[in-house]
């Protein structure tokens, strides 16, 4: 029997956070490659019409062009299991893409250097905070014109409040980009495009080897220069720091020319932590505890519309996953003959054989599993921590038969508990309201309810700009807020109490108004 504590320590497990066109597509192909999963990059993703556009998807996903095939993707790398999480970005950016963020122990943001920090990272980089996920940054794009590197790592630390640690430094840009400066190891390495994981590269030790000055002599002299005011503006890199996410340490590269892969596969099995413990309400759970443990974190509806499945990603959390092993879903107090789970390997789906913490597998239902629901083998175990977050976008539900409505209502119920949509039930009996993060979720639950429940349903605009969860520990409080603005308040598919604002400063004034409330942008799965 494998060694439990040996399999945990081995593994990685990650998600790749940046806006979309910052290369996240193009990087996940090129740690494939450098880890010798593919034989050739562009062999494993093709979002335009790519060699997954013509398998069974639902039919927005096949009009998109979005894969879902590529959730997960684990593979091997020097004697490591690393398992990379897909964070879902362009249109079909959605509260999915945010609960990745709860499955992973480390995320590798990529930004490209000619734009800096752009919204959607900011936004990933919040979850992280909260969750004080250690991040891995890559500056990509170097063989373009770029902003000032100085500049970028100024902006990642006042933007995204977290300190820059560079591990290399770019010499040169653009037409005249050399390769970079890893600092820690005292060597330039040299800008060769497209080579491969097996290809030597050219490597020249020390900043002044009088060889780097015959070879391009500006750029070195620019970079000496600059390296100079990097000692004293960034931070050296402090393992314990980047540990506690407060420190990311930064390494620049081109990711489609191959430039910088292996640094940072190196820095994942080197720095980035193995799985640690799990909270649950009841206790802590060790990831090398013998008994299997795990959660739901994302629900993916329809990948095989035929058997009208749902596969739900379980993340194990403890002990050791073996193929027809029994264990239990914890809330529906069933037991569950796990013969038919599936995990994600580089090339599509696979039968698992086993799994240890950090690995994710695929369990298939028919919608009787909600995101952060709990497995084990017996033991009552509730997971904490998946949090559900503000919607920024919000629809009125109407439907075109009203004889409809209870196929409605128990359609939209089963959806908000799957985490496909937040539901909120205005307290005044207005119309339900929709909330999400990502516009395509509404499209994802119009085609599901006509798909699913026979409803036709019609989404109209409203005025709501946010919605905040809120609670007081004075119940008299509370219920005086409920009477006062019963028109702006709604609870959702947990029957929590929401307030619906106008604007922001709706929200604000209204905060200002009722001090001893509290008002939360995430609510944790209860
Ligand atoms: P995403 O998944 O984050 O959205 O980004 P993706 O990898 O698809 O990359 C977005 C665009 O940036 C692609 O170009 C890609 O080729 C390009 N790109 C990625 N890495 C680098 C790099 O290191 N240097 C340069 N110059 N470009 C890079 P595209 O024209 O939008 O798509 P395509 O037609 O080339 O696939």
């Amino acid at each position: 029997m494998p060694d439990i504590i040996s399999e945990v320590a081995r593994r990685r497990t990650f998600a790749i956070v940046s806006h979309p066109d910052a290369g996240k597509t193009t990087l996940t192909e090129k740690l494939l490659y450098f880890s010798g999963t593919i034989q050739a990059a562009g062999t494993v993703k093709g979002k335009k019409g790519g060699k997954f556009a013509t398998s069974d998807w639902m039919d927005i996903e096949k009009q998109r062009g979005i894969s879902v095939a590529s959730s997960v993707m684990q593979f091997d790398y020097r004697d490591h299991v690393v398992n990379l999480l897909d964070t879902p970005g362009h249109q079909d950016f959605s509260e999915d893409t945010y609960r990745v963020l709860t499955a992973v122990d480390s995320a590798l943001m990529v930004i490209d250097a000619a734009k800096g920090v752009e919204a959607q990272t900011i936004k990933l980089l919040n979850v992280c905070r909260m969750r004080h996920t250690p991040i891995i940054t890559f500056m990509n794009k170097y063989d373009r014109e770029v902003r000032d590197s100085l500049e970028l790592l100024d902006e990642v630390e006042s933007v995204l409040e977290i300190r820059c640690a560079p591990i290399t430094w770019p010499v040169g840009m653009g037409k005249t980009f050399r390769g970079v400066y890893h600092i820690l190891k005292d060597e330039v390495i040299i800008f060769t495009p497209g080579k491969g994981p097996l290809d030597e590269v050219e490597i020249i030790k020390g900043i002044d080897n009088p060889r780097l000055d015959e070879l391009f002599p500006l750029e070195i002299d620019q970079t000496r220069m600059e390296l100079e005011l990097v000692r004293g503006a960034s931070h050296p890199f402090v393992l314990d720091e980047f540990l506690d996410g407060t420190l990311t340490p930064v390494f620049f590269g081109s990711a489609i020319n191959n430039f910088g892969i292996r640094e940072i596969l190196n820095a994942l099995v080197d720095w980035a932590p193995q799985p640690s413990d799990s909270a649950a309400i009841q206790r802590a759970v060790s990831p090398t505890e013998e008994k299997f443990s795990a959660f739901v974190f994302k629900i993916q509806a329809n990948m095989d519309p035929k058997h009208r499945d749902r596969i739900a990603f379980l993340r194990v959390c403890s002990g050791e996953f073996t193929r027809g092993m029994k264990f239990k879903h914890l809330r529906l107090n069933r037991d569950i003959a796990a013969n038919s789970v599936v995990t994600f390997m580089a090339q599509g789906r696979e039968q698992v054989e086993e799994a240890y913490a950090g690995d994710i597998i695929g369990l298939p239902n028919h919608g009787n599993i909600q995101i952060g629901d709990s497995f084990s083998e017996g033991e009552l175990l509730s997971f904490t921590g998946i949090p559900y977050f503000a919607p920024e976008m919000f629809r009125i539900v109407r439907i075109k038969n009203p004889l409809k409505i209870k196929q409605l209502q128990k359609g939209l119920q089963q959806l908000g508990e799957e985490g496909a949509v937040q539901v909120f039930k205005p307290l005044n009996g207005g119309d339900l309201i929709l909330g999400a993060v990502g516009v395509l979720q509404f499209e994802v639950v119009a085609s599901r309810l006509l798909n699913e429940y026979g409803v036709e349903a019609m989404f109209e605009s409203t005025t709501i700009y946010t919605a905040r969860w809120v609670s007081c520990d004075d119940a008299k409080k509370i219920a005086d807020f409920e009477k006062n603005l019963t028109n702006n308040l709604a609870r959702d598919a947990a029957n929590s109490l929401a307030y619906l604002a106008t604007s922001r400063v709706n929200l604000d004034l209204t905060m200002e108004r009722w001090p001893e409330l509290r008002f939360h942008a995430t609510r944790e799965h209860a």
